[in-house]
């Protein structure tokens, strides 16, 4: 059921009239959520922004810099129920293949250490860990550190 689920979800271009349904899920998922303005700001700035969505419903989206050889995630989510059916990876899929066509040769993403499902996700994909900032994420007390990893594409 979830395989094909998945497999009827579409990629579809962000555009500014998804901004209210993309914020009801980053604030549902997020401790330290985007805010609208920061994707307004990513599809002004030209970013790839793209969403995933089920017979109409938004199920996910993603955020993805590319420039000069190399891609940048920097955001990738799945609404809350419709996690752990494979959309995590279905769409990881389709970032790291638009980051190769548009020609990247490595995918970079930071992560915080606390976010087992999202390392669980990465590690699984093939990511590998080539770096960590230190208090790099605002955090309920402090900031916590983001292991940045990478995929070679
Ligand atoms: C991380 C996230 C994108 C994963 O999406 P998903 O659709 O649930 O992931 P999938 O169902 O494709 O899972 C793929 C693999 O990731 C790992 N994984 C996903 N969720 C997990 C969890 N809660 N715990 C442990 N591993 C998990 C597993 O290895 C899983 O494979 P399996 O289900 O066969 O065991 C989703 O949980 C999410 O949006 N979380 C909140 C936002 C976030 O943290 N984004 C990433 C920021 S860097």
């Amino acid at each position: 059921m979830s395989a094909v689920l998945k497999d009827l979800a579409e990629l579809e271009p962000m555009r500014e009239g998804d901004l209210a349904e993309v914020m009801a899920i980053e604030n549902a998922i997020y401790s330290h959520p985007w805010t609208q303005g920061n994707f307004a700001d990513s599809l002004r700035a030209g970013y790839e922004c793209r969403t995933w969505r089920l017979a109409g419903e938004l199920v996910g989206y993603f955020v993805l810099m590319a420039a000069a050889g190399e891609a940048h995630l920097l955001n990738l989510s799945i609404a809350e129920p419709h996690q752990r059916r494979g959309h995590g990876a279905a769409l990881l899929q389709e970032a790291a293949g638009l980051a190769r066509k548009l020609g990247a040769q490595n995918v970079f993403l930071e992560v915080r250490p606390s976010n087992r499902a999202a390392q669980g996700l990465y590690t699984r994909f093939g990511f590998r860990k080539v770096a960590l900032r230190r208090g790099y994420y605002p955090a309920h007390s402090g900031r916590e550190d983001a292991l940045v990893l990478s995929l070679p594409l």
